[in-house]
């Protein structure tokens, strides 16, 4: 294979995960309750009541977890950071909690004695409880004031060996299922029946949206002018997004996908890449999309080194549903010849379309021209919770969903000229999935949650082979 068939090296390939899904210990050296422990801890807000408060005991069980990036052969780790365990109660002026700066400290210093690049996410849902209680949060702009001291404390404690950052996971999902669905924290929505302490669907997820970018790009400007020339590291966000088809060729199916991908995609991307917002959204919401003065549209536009790319699947989408209220369109997996797209996944959301994958990453490299660090791509094997261990561990399904996706990527860097940096499978071992608790797993190694035992997947090889064989050498 000539090197123009391959990946660029350095390729930054691993595995992600998120501090509330893996770590456990929620009450260890000073950490004290985040937004997921409150929300967790309410009936019926999670499947079968669980909680993070074990996952995978990564807190304590570090050095297991660098054990198996390092058996993988991963060359970079994304995991996020735990704000109340760096800032307990979260505010500026709030104390520094120096136990769980040492946690992070020890621990990158690991995954750079093992060869593994920390990829550091700053924050990643899990909001001290604290600043939610005080003000109420994202739906407050002192949370942008907030977030920029303890981003600021984070590049100060491992700016000098984290070299790639990321401000804020998904925000979508923080202002949508946080904010106006209410199946994720802090649990807020207009349907009283679902939350009791309130929520307006219509408005709260703009506002909520419109702190979060503020928050980022104040953040990244400080990173930049302060830490960036010493350190020299690069910082973004990364945003979710699935690829949108139309599901036939109806002009107005045709507009639904595009609506689609201006909704969860555009709503972030098109101010932070390309400084404007969607007309199909400014249409749609009216005086309801918060607007940005001219000196907040010259902190936005332009505050993200790459596009980080979080994506699962791809949605067969229809005029309808209930865009105007929620962001969220009509969509189906299922063809008009009443065909399934791909294979189905334990979640109700996902199906494997490799061809997708290869089609958003052409889409976002021509929208927004900037180099992709696919931050989150991987699939939940149907069932795989229920199986014993000698069947769980050939995850077929999820081989496949690997070996197409891996296959498209390549394919969109080399042939289509994609320029794609990083490929971080989800995840690195089955976790707390959020409100769908220990059931739906996503990880290339199992977990026996009664022994913490872990054992990889038939996955695992398949990623280690497949980038073995794709990316030049240096
Ligand atoms: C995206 C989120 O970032 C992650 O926390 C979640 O577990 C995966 N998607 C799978 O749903």
């Amino acid at each position: 294979m000539s090197v123009q068939s391959k990946l660029p090296s350095p390729f930054l390939w691993g595995y992600a995960t998120a501090s509330y899904q893996i770590e456990g210990s929620p009450a260890a050296d000073g950490r004290l309750p985040s937004i997921w422990d409150t929300f967790a801890s309410k009936p019926g807000k999670t499947l079968d009541g669980l909680d993070g408060s074990h996952a995978t005991e990564s807190y304590s069980k570090w050095k297991d977890d660098i054990a198996l990036l390092k058996q993988y052969g991963a060359k970079s780790y994304r995991f996020s950071l735990s704000w109340s365990r760096i800032i307990p109660k979260g505010g500026r002026g709030d104390p520094v909690n120096e136990a769980g700066i040492k946690h992070y400290s020890d621990f990158i210093d690991g995954l750079l004695e093992a060869g593994i690049t920390p990829f550091v996410t700053i924050y990643h849902w899990d909001l001290p409880q604290e600043l939610h209680d005080r003000y109420g949060g994202w739906l407050d702009r002192r949370i942008i004031d907030d977030f920029v001291n303890y981003a600021e404390v984070c590049f100060k404690a491992f700016g000098d060996r984290v070299k790639h950052w990321l401000t804020i996971n998904e925000p979508w999902c923080v202002a949508v299922l946080g904010y106006c669905v209410g199946i994720h924290a802090p649990g807020r929505c207009s349907d009283r029946n679902k939350s009791p302490e309130g929520g307006d669907s219509a408005t709260e997820p703009w506002i909520v949206a419109h702190h979060e970018i503020l928050a980022h790009a104040q953040a990244v400007k400080i990173y930049r002018d302060k830490y960036k020339p010493a350190q020299g590291g690069e910082i973004g966000i990364t945003l979710n997004g699935d690829w949108c088809m139309p599901y036939d060729d109806s002009p107005e199916n045709v507009k639904a996908a595009q609506d689609a991908l201006d909704t969860a995609i555009g709503w972030f991307a098109d101010p932070i890449y390309r400084g404007f917002y969607p007309e199909s959204m400014k249409k749609m919401l009216g005086s309801r999309l918060p607007t940005f003065t001219e000196e907040e549209w010259a902190l936005v536009h332009g505050s993200s080194d790459f596009y980080g790319m979080n994506t699962y699947t791809t949605k067969l989408c229809k005029a309808g549903g209930t865009l105007e209220h929620h962001g969220l369109t009509d969509s189906t997996f299922t063809r008009p010849d009443g065909t399934q797209l791909g294979v189905q996944a334990h979640c109700s959301w996902l199906q494997a379309y490799a061809p997708g994958f290869r089609a958003l990453l052409n889409y976002l490299w021509k929208t927004y021209k900037k180099p992709i660090y696919v931050t989150e791509n991987g699939f939940a094997v149907k069932d795989e919770g229920s199986k014993p261990l000698s069947e769980a561990i050939h995850d077929t399904d999820r081989v496949n969903y690997y070996q197409g996706n891996l296959d498209a990527l390549l394919a969109a860097a080399t042939e289509d000229g994609c320029d794609i940096r990083s490929y971080f499978g989800w995840s690195l071992l089955d976790n707390f999935e959020w409100g769908d608790g220990y059931v739906t797993r996503f990880g290339v190694t199992y977990v026996n949650y009664e022994t913490q035992e872990r054992t990889p997947k038939d996955s695992a090889r398949l990623i280690a082979k497949w980038f073995g064989e794709h990316v030049a050498s240096a």
